[in-house]
C-alpha cells in the first residue's frame, strides 16, 4: 500500500497520549493528565486549535511565541509549497544559497544599521550558545554575566546563565564563568561583576519570560553604559520579545538601546521549520570567522535550509503587511487596561504587567478571611498551584489555553498571537472574569481542582505538575 499520511493520520489520531506514554516523554503525560491539558488538537487556523469534534480553543500561548502570525498562515504555507514546487538545491553547504541570503537581508531591513551581520542556525537555544562564542571570541573574555530569573534555553551553555535550580539540579557542573547573574535594577551589583574587565557579555531579556518584568528604573541604558565602559558586550534575548512580540519589532527598542548582538528564533520558523539567528556587528562577527581555516568554524548543518529561510522570509512579510508590531502593541494594552480593571472585583489580583501581548497577571493573597485560608493551604503545598488551578479551569471551562509563568511563580502568562482582535480580548477577560469569580466560592469546584492537584502531588512526593513553566 503507498504511503498516505492523511490516511494515517485520520486513522491513528486519538492515539497521541498512549504513543507519547510508550516512546516519548511519559512523565510530561503524566502532568498534562493531572492538570486537565490532555486534548487532542485536530487542526489549528490563526489564533484557535480545533478538538476531534472540532471544538475551538482560543491559544493564548502561541507555541511559547512562535506563532506570533497566527497558525497555518496561507502565505508561509504558499512559500513552502513554492519551495517545494521549485525542487531548489538545499543544504549544498559548499555554496551560497540565496534563500538565506534574502532572510538576511530582510532582517537587517528591520534591524538597525549596526547589526549587519547574521549567523543562522535551528533553535533558540543555539543562536544563543553561538552568541556566547561570538563574544568570547571577539573579546578574548571567559565571564558571562546574566539577569536573576533569565530564561535563555536549556542546553548546557544556556543553562548555565539561570540560577534556576528546578532546571539545572542534575546537569552540573554548568559552564565556568557563567554563574554570575545580577537582579534586575542594581546597577552596583552590575558594576561589581563588570569591573574586573574580564566579562565578555552581559545577556538580558528585555521583557522576561519568567514572569514578564522588565525595570522599573533605566536600568537597560545605564547597564548598556557600564557596558561599553568596561569592554563588556550586550546581549539581547529577542527570541520571545522579539519579531513584535512586545509591541515593538525588538523588545530592545523601548529603551532605545543599541546591543551588540541579538538572537532570534520562534516566530522565525513562520510556525513551520525551526530557525534560530543571531544578528550583530560585522567585526564582532568576523572575530569568529577570522581566517580562511576558520570560514566554518561555528557551523550547524541544518542552519540555512531552504524550507526555514523561506518561513522566515514569508513570517517577515505577514509581520509588515499585517502590521502586526502595532497590533499586538494596541490590543496589549487594551487587555492589560481590561484585566487590571478587574483588581477591583477580584483581591486574588496583585499586578497585570507586560509589554504588547507578552503579559502577566500576578496573584497574591486575597483579602477575604475565608479565601485567604484557602490559599494558605495550597501555598503550603506549593506556590503554582493557585496559577495552575486558574490556567486549569480557564481550558477546561472557557477553551482558552494559557500557561503558569515559572516555578513557584503565582503568575499566570499570555501569549496570544499577534493578529487577535478585541472579539479575542473579550473572551480571555470574561473567561477570566468567570473563573475568578469562581474561586470565590469556598468550597467550590475550583478549589476541589486544586485539592486534586494537592493529591497528586503528595502521591508522587514531587512538586505539583504543571504544564512546561517556564518563559517559553
Ligand atoms: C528568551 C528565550 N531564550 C531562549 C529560549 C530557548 O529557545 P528554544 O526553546 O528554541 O531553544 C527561549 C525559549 O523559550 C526563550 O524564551
Amino acid at each position: 500500500m503507498a504511503f498516505d499520511l492523511k490516511e494515517i493520520i485520520a486513522a491513528r489520531l486519538g492515539e497521541n497520549y498512549e504513543l507519547h506514554h510508550q516512546h516519548i516523554n511519559r512523565t510530561l503525560v503524566a502532568a498534562q493528565r493531572v492538570i486537565g491539558f490532555d486534548k487532542v488538537y485536530a487542526r489549528a487556523e490563526g489564533a484557535y486549535l480545533y478538538d476531534m469534534d472540532s471544538q475551538p480553543y482560543l491559544d493564548f500561548l502561541s507555541g511559547y511565541s512562535v506563532f506570533n502570525i497566527g497558525r497555518n498562515h496561507p502565505v508561509v504555507k504558499k512559500a513552502i509549497r513554492d519551495v517545494l514546487d521549485l525542487d531548489l538545491p538545499n543544504m549544498v553547504q559548499m555554496d551560497c544559497s540565496l534563500l538565506s541570503g534574502l532572510l538576511a537581508e530582510a532582517i537587517t531591513k528591520r534591524t538597525p544599521p549596526h547589526l549587519d551581520a547574521i549567523f543562522f542556525c535551528n533553535s533558540g537555544t543555539e543562536a544563543i550558545e553561538g552568541a556566547l562564542k561570538f563574544a568570547r571570541a571577539a573579546t578574548g573574555r571567559k565571564r558571562v554575566v546574566s539577569l536573576e530569573n533569565a530564561f535563555h534555553g536549556l542546553s548546557l551553555g544556556s543553562l548555565s546563565l539561570m540560577g534556576c535550580e528546578s532546571f539545572t539540579e542534575g546537569f552540573g557542573p554548568l559552564m565556568e564563568g557563567f554563574d554570575a547573574r545580577v537582579p534586575i535594577d542594581d546597577l552596583d551589583a552590575l558594576d561589581r561583576q563588570l569591573r574586573s574587565r574580564d566579562v565578555a557579555a552581559f545577556v538580558i531579556e528585555t521583557v522576561q519570560g519568567k514572569g514578564c518584568k522588565s525595570p522599573k528604573t533605566d536600568f537597560f541604558v545605564r547597564a548598556q553604559e557600564l557596558c561599553r565602559k568596561y569592554g563588556t558586550l550586550l546581549i539581547s534575548d529577542e527570541i520571545q520579545t522579539g519579531l513584535g512580540r512586545t509591541g515593538k519589532m525588538f523588545g530592545f527598542q523601548h529603551w532605545n538601546l543599541e546591543p551588540d548582538i541579538i538572537t532570534l528564533a520562534k516566530t522565525l520558523s513562520g510556525g513551520y521549520v525551526p530557525c534560530g539567528a543571531i544578528v550583530t556587528r560585522r567585526e564582532i562577527y568576523q572575530k569568529t570567522f577570522s581566517r580562511m581555516d576558520r570560514c566554518v568554524v561555528h557551523s550547524t548543518t541544518f542552519g540555512r535550509n531552504n524550507l526555514a529561510m523561506a518561513c522566515g522570509v514569508a513570517a517577515l512579510e505577514v509581520i509588515d503587511n499585517e502590521n502586526l508590531v502595532e497590533n499586538a502593541a494596541k490590543m496589549g494594552a487594551l487587555l492589560m487596561e481590561k484585566v487590571d480593571l478587574l483588581r477591583a472585583k477580584h483581591s486574588f489580583i496583585k499586578e497585570v504587567r507586560g509589554k504588547g501581548l507578552m503579559i502577566a497577571i500576578e496573584f497574591h493573597e486575597p483579602k477575604e478571611l475565608k479565601l485567604k485560608m484557602a490559599w494558605k493551604v495550597l501555598h503550603k503545598i506549593d506556590k503554582v498551584l493557585f496559577a495552575q488551578m486558574v490556567v486549569t479551569q480557564m481550558l477546561s471551562k472557557h477553551r482558552i489555553l494559557t500557561q503558569v509563568a515559572g516555578h513557584a511563580m503565582d503568575v499566570v502568562k499570555i501569549l496570544p498571537p499577534l493578529i487577535i482582535g478585541e472579539r479575542e480580548v473579550d473572551m480571555f477577560v470574561n473567561a477570566f472574569d468567570d473563573v475568578l469569580t469562581e474561586c470565590r466560592k469556598f468550597p467550590g469546584p475550583m478549589w476541589e481542582i486544586g485539592n486534586n492537584f494537592v493529591k497528586a502531588a503528595l502521591g508522587s512526593k514531587r512538586p505539583v505538575p504543571s504544564g512546561r513553566p517556564i518563559s517559553a
